[in-house]
């Protein structure tokens, strides 16, 4: 638990235009695969977040030579698939879930042993459903009791391809075992329950390694090479999503939020919200580094409650604290189902969010795999976001519409994911201190 706190006061309009740091999850991958390839690869709009820091950590750790010419931007000297060298500390992963999901994928087909460790919320998260579909390809990890980290990876095993149908649907659990693949015997073949973001099999394509994917699958075969190149990293839309509800909430708001990673995968949130009434524009749409970015125009718009269909629910899984607030916000009422996975991000993000709005007033039912949220005014009042980035920031954008500040304990996380939140969010007209 840190003891940073911040208070968000009621605010007039937010105006401006902006553009949020990197994407995380394309950050993430950036660094290792540009570590994985052959040759020196350059990347754009590095996410300058705790998480992806410790990723090129973790890899520097490993032997591999991480340039930082300028804030946001890496040069990665490639090592190729064989050339990571044995670590000779546990690598700390710290808050990131991606981060030691993938990993584990990389590290389970190397020569060496590794361990990894994470804070005090990665070591609570559940790792056998990693661990599960790695085994089956021949590799060997010890978890703490419950399947937690610390994580021992044990070297030297050879890999063999799977074809798996994956049981929970986790663009995390689909990655590390395709970077498993990687190195297996024969072909790996991932089968999802729900489509996940597809960052992985788009990024190891765009350098080189073919993979043949479509929504819900992919496969590759092992024994190939990476090729260095260039990566651009779209603004991140999970740090946008906080903008887009906040100036959605906000009278008077007219916001633009530039070069927005719009991945069908991610932006689940701007079909739930323009289900609920909301205003937003879709500009400029484009590609940048094989993604479809667009520049976001919102304006305030007066909210009605919905039932989130569960089809978005993959599609807008971090965007949950966010969407919470907006329906707290709404007129009637909003229904969360087949959510169930949200209990087991940074924190029980359903119960974090039901907890703080609850204590502004807000009538909140909780269910196993959602909640039931009563629409309407709500009051100021402190809460806690147990340490979870998205938390912390939506408890931020609920303090503008609430009727007096909102103060929020436990936010020092907020750096893992969207370093310079309170300044940039100032700059738009929060009342963030
Ligand atoms: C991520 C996948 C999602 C998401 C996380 C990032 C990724 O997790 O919640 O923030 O980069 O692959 P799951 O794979 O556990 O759904």
């Amino acid at each position: 638990m840190s003891d940073l706190a911040w208070t968000s006061a009621p605010s007039g309009p937010l105006r401006g235009e902006i553009r949020v740091p990197g994407d995380k999850s394309i950050s993430h991958r950036a660094i290792m695969l540009a570590a994985l390839a052959e040759g020196t690869s350059q990347i754009r709009g590095f996410l300058e977040g705790e998480d992806t820091r410790a990723t090129a950590r973790a890899f520097a750790q490993m032997g591999v030579r991480i340039d930082a010419p300028h804030p946001s931007e890496r040069v990665v000297h490639g090592v190729g698939l064989h050339g990571l060298a044995a670590p000779q500390a546990p690598i700390d992963c710290g808050n990131a879930g991606t981060g030691m999901r993938l990993l584990m994928g990389i590290l389970a087909a190397q020569p060496f042993d590794s361990t990894l460790v994470g804070d005090e919320s990665l070591s609570r998260r559940p790792m056998r459903r990693v661990i599960g579909p790695l085994s089956r390809m021949g590799a060997s990890i010890d978890a703490r009791e419950g399947g937690v980290p610390p994580l021992t990876i044990h070297g030297g095993r050879r890999l063999r391809g799977i074809d798996v149908a994956l049981e929970v649907a986790s663009a995390q659990v689909k990655s590390a075992v395709l970077l498993a693949g990687l190195y297996a015997e024969g072909e790996t073949r991932v089968r999802e329950p729900h489509p996940t973001r597809d960052y992985t099999e788009r990024m190891l394509s765009a350098l080189g390694w073919q993979v043949d994917y479509s929504p819900g699958r992919a496969a590759l075969a092992g024994g190939r090479v990476l090729r260095a190149g260039q990566i651009a990293v779209p603004a991140d839309f999970s740090s946008a999503a906080f903008f887009i509800v906040a100036a959605t909430l906000v009278p008077g708001s007219e916001l633009v939020l530039r070069e927005v990673g719009i991945n069908e995968r991610r932006t689940g949130l701007l079909k739930a919200l323009e289900l609920m009434g909301a205003n937003i524009e879709t500009t400029n749409t484009r590609e940048l580094g094989g993604e479809l970015v667009a520049d976001l125009v919102v304006r305030h718009a007066p909210l009605r409650g919905i039932d989130v269909p569960v089809e978005f629910v993959p599609d807008m899984i971090d965007e949950f604290p966010a969407l919470f607030v907006a329906a707290a916000a709404a007129r009637g009422t909003t229904c969360v189902r087949g959510a169930a996975e949200l209990r087991v991000k940074e924190s029980d993000r359903i119960a974090v969010m039901a907890g703080g709005l609850r204590r502004l007033g807000v009538r909140i039912e909780e269910t196993p795999d959602g909640a039931v949220i009563e629409g309407g005014a709500f009051a100021g009042g402190e809460v806690d976001s147990a340490g979870d980035h998205r938390c912390a920031m939506s408890f931020a954008v609920a303090g503008l519409v609430a009727a007096g500040a909102v103060r929020i304990a436990d936010c020092a996380n907020v750096a893992t994911s969207f370093p310079g939140f309170v300044e940039l969010a100032n700059r738009t007209g929060f009342s963030l201190a």
